[in-house]
């Protein structure tokens, strides 16, 4: 099985899938790491090579992750490919909201290079939110809540 986790930037996607994989047994699959780790630093990308050079690198790694049986956590602007898109109606997805107020906490560590403060979040959320929403089988709030519970509303869902 896959299940997929996608959602805007500091949604939690990674933080949730990996212990979400743990309670259902399975690999857990991130395309932010697979990218980094060949990669290098994702706003290192973003510098030196531009947005749509990241996004063929990032659909590359979306392939690879598909094809496992895992928990797959996507980087927030996987979603904007539409092979991408046609790809997700054969799995299982889990959209990830957040509320603004719980994102700022989480943002400021320059590891996201568009979405440098809680405004360029809001705007780029409120971009993405209808193709989220309409990817999505299941919707989950993150805001305020542990992991741990969170992964357990989303097992037993899967
Ligand atoms: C991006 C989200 C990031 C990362 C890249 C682009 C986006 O992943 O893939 O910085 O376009 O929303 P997270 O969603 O894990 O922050």
């Amino acid at each position: 099985m896959t299940l997929v986790l996608i959602g805007p930037p500091a949604s939690g996607k990674s933080r949730i899938g990996k212990r979400l994989a743990r309670t259902l047994g399975v690999a857990f699959v991130d395309t932010d790491k697979l990218i980094i780790e060949k990669h290098g630093p994702i706003p290192d990308i973003f510098a030196t090579h531009g947005e749509p050079h990241f996004r063929s690198i990032e659909r590359a790694e979306v392939v690879r992750a598909l094809r496992s049986d895992a928990v797959v956590s996507f980087g927030g602007g996987a979603v904007l490919d539409p092979d991408t898109q046609h790809d997700l109606a054969d799995h299982a997805v889990v959209l990830l909201t957040v509320e603004p107020h719980a994102v700022i906490a989480r943002l400021g560590n320059g590891r996201r290079p568009l979405v440098p403060d809680i405004d360029a979040w809001i705007a780029l959320y409120e971009k993405r939110r209808a193709l989220y929403e309409r990817l999505a089988d299941h919707t989950v709030d993150t805001s305020d809540r542990p992991t741990e519970e969170i992964a357990a509303e989303i097992a037993d869902w899967a």
